[in-house]
C-alpha cells in the first residue's frame, strides 16, 4: 500500500508526478496561502509531509498528525518547524542543504550592485522618461574597490559570498558562531571580528546566519547605529534577524545608507516604511529561484521524503544544529 502523504504546496512538475507516482497524494492546495487550520485538518491521516518554508509545523499540526512518520522540507531552512518536538515523537525530518549556495551567493551580489549602483531607482528614472542625457552626477553610487565587506554568518552560503567579493576587490572580515579553521581563513581572505567590531567596521553587512533563538533580532536599532552612515545591510537569510521597524527608521534616518532584502520577519508581509523607502531594494524571497536549483529542491524533498517512509535514513536527515 503506498503512503499516505500531503503536499502543503506544488513543487515543480517533474517533482510533483514523481511524489504523485510514488504515494497517495493529496495536494493541500493550489494557492500561495495556505491557511493553518487547513492543514491541521488535512495533516489527520497522514503518514508523510512534504512542506515549504512558509508552513508552520508547530505543536498544533503534530497534535493532529497521529500517523505522521518523516517531514520533509524543501528548503535548507528549518525554523519553521518545531524540530524538537517532533524528534520527541519519533518523526523524521529532512531539508535541502547544499544545493542552494551558489545561486543563493549569486543573488547576494546582485542585492550589493544593486544597492551600491542604485539599480533600482536608475531603472525606473529611465522608464519614467526621464533621462534627458548624460550627468556627470546622475545616480551616484558607491564603488566596491577596497571597501570592506562584513559576513555575519560564515556558513557555506557565507563563504560563497565571500569568493565572490574578492573578485571585486572587496576585504572580507566575518561573525561566525565558531570561528573558521586558519586554513579557511586564509583561503577565503577573511578575518574574524566580533559582531560589534564589524558593524563598526564594514561598509557592507550581508547576513547568511541560520534564524535560531540566539539569531533572532541580532541587529537591532543599537546594532544598527553602530554602523557606518554611508553602510549598506544586506538580508538573505532570515527576516526576523534583523529587527525590521528599526531598520525602516535606520534608513529613513540616514543612519545607514541603504539595504537590500530577500527576506521579511513577517513573510510575505513586509514593514509598510519599507515600502515607500527608495534606499532599500525588496525581493520577494528568491535568494534560490533559478529553474535549476528548484528543480533540484524539488527532487531532493521528493527522495528525502520517500526514503524516510521506506524506512531507510534518509540522505538529509536534519541532526542537531
Ligand atoms: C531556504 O531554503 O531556506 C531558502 O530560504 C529558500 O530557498
Amino acid at each position: 500500500m503506498k503512503p499516505k502523504v500531503l503536499l502543503t504546496h506544488p513543487l515543480l512538475k517533474e517533482a510533483m508526478d514523481y511524489l504523485a507516482e510514488q504515494t497517495e497524494l493529496e495536494l493541500a492546495t493550489s494557492q500561495d496561502f495556505l491557511p493553518h487550520s487547513e492543514l491541521v485538518q488535512k495533516i489527520v491521516d497522514k503518514e508523510g509531509l512534504l512542506c515549504f518554508l512558509s508552513d508552520t509545523i508547530d505543536q498544533e499540526v503534530l497534535d493532529h498528525a497521529p500517523a505522521l512518520r518523516a517531514i520533509s522540507n524543501c528548503a535548507v531552512g528549518i525554523n519553521n518547524i518545531d524540530l524538537k518536538l517532533a524528534r520527541s515523537r519519533g518523526i523524521i525530518v529532512t531539508n535541502t542543504p547544499n544545493i542552494l549556495t551558489e545561486p543563493t551567493a549569486d543573488l547576494t551580489m546582485a542585492l550589493i550592485l544593486a544597492t551600491t549602483r542604485r539599480i533600482v531607482e536608475a531603472d525606473e528614472f529611465c522608464r519614467q522618461g526621464r533621462f534627458q542625457g548624460w550627468r556627470i552626477d546622475l545616480f551616484l553610487g558607491q564603488g566596491l574597490q577596497g571597501k570592506t565587506l562584513g559576513i555575519i554568518g560564515c556558513g557555506q552560503i557565507g563563504q560563497a559570498v565571500a569568493r565572490r567579493a574578492q573578485a571585486f576587490g572587496l576585504k572580507i572580515i566575518y561573525y561566525n558562531r565558531h570561528r573558521l579553521s586558519p586554513d579557511r581563513e586564509a583561503a577565503l581572505k577573511a578575518d574574524y571580528r566580533q559582531l560589534d567590531t564589524l558593524l563598526a567596521e564594514a561598509d557592507i553587512v550581508s547576513i547568511h546566519a541560520s534564524l535560531n533563538p540566539d539569531s533572532d533580532h541580532l541587529i537591532t536599532g543599537d546594532k544598527l547605529a553602530l554602523m557606518k552612515r554611508s553602510a549598506v545591510l544586506i538580508n538573505v537569510a532570515r527576516g526576523a534577524i534583523v529587527d525590521e521597524k528599526a531598520l525602516a527608521k535606520a534608513l529613513k534616518t540616514g543612519q545607514i545608507w541603504a539595504a537590500g532584502l530577500d527576506v521579511y520577519e513577517h513573510e510575505p508581509q513586509i514593514e509598510p516604511d519599507l515600502l515607500s523607502l527608495k534606499n532599500v531594494v525588496l525581493l520577494p524571497h528568491i535568494g534560490s529561484a533559478t529553474y535549476e536549483t528548484r528543480l533540484q529542491m524539488s527532487l531532493m524533498a521528493v527522495n528525502n521524503l520517500l526514503e524516510a517512509l521506506a524506512g531507510k535514513t534518509p540522505a538529509n536527515l536534519v541532526k542537531d544544529s
